[in-house]
């Protein structure tokens, strides 16, 4: 393993609140895939902020008769304090409206035009005369010559994918006044993809063909394939980080020019306050450079920002990208223009203290490799079938009978038989197995392998049936009881990176604090004479009524 990690996670825009699409493809695997790197002893950072800047930001503001800084104040608070919440173990959570960053992605535009990496043209590009503006990215509306969407926008068509040139667009409209815009010159910055069209093949498509999901190789593939055009680095806008040149008032960065900026600055800020240089995560091969993000991001940090970094010279590149697809919601596609979403900040509310029913079931169903359905009725199945009757259930029984028989006191264990040897045997080989899963970005997997764990903990009681035994052989039951608490005590190891609340709440009741991945192995973590605390349940049943309301609240 490399010396240390620094993973990313895809900055949430600061215009609305989160939603279980976001959590499932970015945020939920990023905090497991860390936890578990933390267990493991490495050196780890997780970085994370909000992208305040923005058309959809400046839309948003307009639409409410506000300014943009008063969104972004009030989703960023939002955001954050959902992802708190939820457990997500950011290291750092910045915005891209502080200080350290409008210098850190200043000073990074700087280099570039400095040592002449980029590109400056004139152009004439969609202005909307009534208003009296340039129309960037999603101020304008149009057809997508691509797949045919009629809203799709002038970066980007979120029902394909595709990445556009406004002048892409057919049927051009201005999002600010429904006006067919006309064309009028302005001048720009340019990164000049094309000519790194022989280094992105070299990169990309021989260097990661192997260890790059395929996904993300493939749309990586596509686009080298189709050939790069050079991309406009500056708009004609006034919320962002200004463009640090003379003669460019008006102008500013344009918002996925920054934004993956944000992840340096971020580490920065980090830095500072922890009396640590950026650059040991940043400008040292033995940094792992991970971004984690949905499959509409992939060209920005497998393409562009790679280019930025390349260009800029002295800066890592990411080892790995695992980006997922999307989930849906009830068989529809999530949509916050629709309301069709379920929203963090409500499911915490709703469902207090259910931090990790929601983590659960969104790993269950993670969209590694295709898009996938997130349904209540599914939700309400995985807490009540698995969460309480698998997991939940071991615990509950085995802790129950150490307070029946012995006041909460663990037992000594006596002479393993050959079937308890194999048992043993098995449990050692967890860590392992869970860990290669994780370590291949398969999560779905990896959480699966851990619920075979509570799956061999439920039978090896039920082989045994200690509360029959009792009655014949008492001695006997000490050594049930010893091996089945030890296992108690490895899903408290092995599930904190997936079920960080329950986990803990388990370490509670066996009076432990053992956080080591690879103790989760092993069955002495609780010696015989060690006091453990009162049962209490992990998990409780969610009833029809629950899931009925959630069903409700969508809309009609
Ligand atoms: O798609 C989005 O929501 C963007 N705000 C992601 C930015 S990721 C990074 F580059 F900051
Ligand atoms: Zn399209």
């Amino acid at each position: 393993m490399a010396k240390r990690h620094l993973i990313t996670t895809a900055l949430p825009y600061a215009n609305g609140p989160l939603h279980i699409g976001h959590l499932a493809g970015v945020y939920i695997p990023a905090d497991i895939y860390c936890r578990y790197l933390r267990a493991k002893g490495e050196e780890v950072l997780l970085v994370g902020g909000s992208d305040e800047h923005g058309v959809p930001i400046t839309i948003k503001a307009r639409k409410e008769n506000t300014t943009p800084q008063a969104i972004v104040d009030r989703y960023h608070v939002i955001i954050q304090k959902s992802f708190e919440e939820l457990g997500i173990s950011f290291d750092v959570y910045s915005r891209t409206t502080k200080p350290i960053h409008h210098e850190t992605a200043s000073a990074f535009f700087t280099k570039l035009h400095e040592n002449g990496k980029l590109i400056e043209k004139s152009s004439e590009q969609y202005y909307d005369e009534e208003v009296g503006e340039f129309l960037a990215d999603r101020y304008i509306t149009g057809t997508c010559p691509q797949c045919g969407n009629a809203n799709a926008y002038g970066d980007q068509c979120e029902a394909c994918g595709t990445s556009l040139n406004a002048t892409d667009l057919i049927n051009p409209k201005s999002a600010l006044s429904g006006n067919t815009p006309v064309m009028k010159e302005t001048q720009h910055w340019y990164l000049p993809l094309d000519q790194y069209e022989n280094w992105l093949k070299e990169w990309i498509l021989e260097g990661h063909k192997e260890d790059w999901k395929i996904n993300v190789y493939g749309q990586c593939k596509s686009w080298i394939e189709q050939g790069l055009q050079p991309r406009a680095v500056t708009r004609d806008l006034n919320w962002g980080v200004k463009v640090p040149l003379v003669g460019a008032e008006g102008k500013v960065l344009y918002v996925w020019f920054d934004a993956p900026i944000g992840y340096i600055s971020a580490t920065k800020e980090w830095c500072e306050q922890n009396g640590q240089n950026y650059e040991k995560w940043w400008k040292d091969d033995e940094t792992r450079l991970l971004h984690f993000i949905g499959k509409d991001n992939i060209v920005f940090h497998c393409i562009i920002f790679p280019v930025m970094l390349k260009a800029e010279g002295s800066f890592i590149l990411p080892e790995n990208v695992p980006a997922n697809e999307f989930l849906n919601l009830e068989n529809d596609k999530i949509s916050t223009s629709r309301n069709w979403a379920v929203w963090l900040h409500e499911y915490l509310e709703d469902f207090k203290d259910k931090q990790d029913v929601l983590r659960y079931t969104l790993t269950t169903i993670a969209p590694e490799t295709k898009d996938a359905d997130f349904t209540w009725a599914d939700f309400q199945a995985k807490n009540n079938n698995e969460l309480l009757a698998i997991l939940g259930n071991f615990v509950n029984r085995t802790v129950v009978l150490i307070h029946k028989y012995y006041e909460g006191i663990v037992t000594a264990a006596g002479e393993y038989t050959d079937e308890e040897k194999e048992v043993i045997a098995k449990i050692a080989e967890f860590p392992n197995t869970i860990g290669a899963s994780i370590e291949k970005y398969r999560f779905r997997e990896a959480l699966a392998e851990l619920m075979n764990l509570a799956r061999l903990g439920n039978k090896y009681l039920t082989d045994t049936e200690p509360w029959k035994v009792v009655k014949t052989d008492p001695e006997r039951v000490k050594t049930i009881l010893h091996l089945s608490i030890q296992i108690c005590a490895c899903l408290s190891v092995l599930g904190e990176p997936f079920l960080p609340f329950t986990s803990q709440k388990l370490q509670k009741i066996l009076n432990i604090n053992i956080h080591n991945w690879n103790d989760g192995g092993k069955v002495d973590l609780l010696k015989a004479g060690d006091k453990i605390n009162a049962p209490e349940y992990l998990f409780e049943k969610i009833e029809d009524a629950a899931i009925e309301a959630q069903v409700q609240k969508l809309p009609k």
